[in-house]
């Protein structure tokens, strides 16, 4: 059984943050919120609980895990060395959205690492998170507390979706802020690279990492095993999904012809739409699922998981979607989920 405990996001129960971390601290799995989306916790130096992690999600052993702590002083002991680099990071973006992956020391297990000579760390900045942390006193790992392969969750309904009955504890603090997960930085690489991109946008780390390179660079440095954030399989809706790229002027009457086709070929269709369009798709008589104006990419960010476990349970036979075209610091990581959904099928 796995038991949920209801907490307020900023001001959680001590006695429910004591009871979670007693759970973490015994090798138990905790699910909890954090400002990206909830993680599955586990103590990072108990082998077998983070084996239990790898059971629970059914992820393969080659897809490392982040280490979370309450504070940039609790990573020091998880490291070789602490780079300038990481300091100057810290210092502008932790508590936050941003995972740092440096040489780990000797202290953390392979089972974190997937044998890597790096590990990936961060500080999260939600209370509950904070909370957590701070009273389990321990590194704890966590991956997004979803099945591989599946969206991240972003509320503990989808936790429970996936996981009930797997896992210890749901920590239940309501729905996540931003919706995608960190901004994941190699800081052992030469130049450093972003291997996943999230809300620490490029434009941002590049004011205090001039050299800093995104994406396509970052799959060729890292050569051993390239982040599996970027295996295709991930972040995916059951349902296939299709992305139609370009402006709104293009990719909108695109993806009204494709709908109509498939909808002809007695397709079930679902469209995942901007706020913007919806008046436009509406005579194609299909549902539409909101993703929120275009304009607001904060909304898209914090709404793209839980629109697309909606696709899915409407029982559709495939998704329909455009590129996000606003700039915005959001807008890459946004358009990079897209992507990975599209090109999971
Ligand atoms: O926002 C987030 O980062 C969430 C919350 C729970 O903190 N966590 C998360 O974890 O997204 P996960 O396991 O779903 O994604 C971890 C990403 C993967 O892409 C993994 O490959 C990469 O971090 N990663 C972990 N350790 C790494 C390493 N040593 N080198 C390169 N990439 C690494
Ligand atoms: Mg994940």
């Amino acid at each position: 059984m796995t038991e949920v405990l209801r907490v307020d996001p900023a001001e959680p129960d001590p006695k429910l943050i004591a009871r979670a971390a007693e759970c973490l601290r015994g090798g138990g799995l905790v699910a909890f919120p954090t400002e990206t989306v909830y993680g599955l916790g586990a103590d990072a130096l108990n082998r077998q609980a983070i084996q239990r992690v790898f059971t629970a999600k059914e992820r393969p052993a080659n897809d490392p895990l982040i280490i979370h702590v309450a504070a940039f002083d609790d990573m020091v002991p998880l490291v070789a060395d602490v780079p300038r680099a990481a300091r100057e990071l810290a210092a502008r973006f932790w508590p936050g959205p941003l995972t740092m992956v440096l040489r780990r020391s000797s202290h953390v297990p392979d089972e974190v690492t997937a044998g890597l000579e790096t590990v990936a760390i961060r500080v999260p900045s939600h209370p509950v998170a904070r909370a957590l942390l701070e009273r389990a006193g321990i590194p704890v790992a966590a991956p997004s507390a979803n099945l591989f392969s599946r969206p991240s969750p972003t509320r503990a309904l989808h936790v429970l979706a996936d996981l009930d009955g797997r896992i210890d504890i749901i920590v239940d603090g309501g729905p996540t802020n931003v919706g995608l997960e960190s901004t994941v930085v190699a800081l052992s690489s030469d130049p450093p690279a972003i291997l996943r991109p999230g809300a620490i946008s490029l434009d941002a780390l590049r004011e205090l990492l001039p050299s800093i390179t995104a994406h396509d660079t970052a799959i060729r440095a890292d050569v051993a095993v390239p982040s599996p954030g970027m295996l295709t399989k991930h972040y995916s809706p059951k349902t296939p999904l299709l992305l139609h790229e370009g402006n709104r002027d293009t990719a909108l009457p695109l993806m009204k012809e494709s709908a109509r086709r498939l909808i002809e070929r007695g397709h079930y269709v679902v469209l995942l739409a901007y706020g913007e369009d919806v008046d436009e798709l509406r005579s194609l008589g299909v549902p539409i699922v909101e993703l929120g104006h275009e304009n607001n990419p904060a909304t898209i960010a914090a709404r793209l998981y839980s629109a697309l476990r909606e696709c899915d349970e409407l029982g559709a036979n495939v998704i329909l979607v455009r590129s996000l075209t606003t700039v915005h610091p959001l807008s890459a990581a946004i358009q990079d989920r897209l992507r990975r959904a599209a090109h999971a099928q």
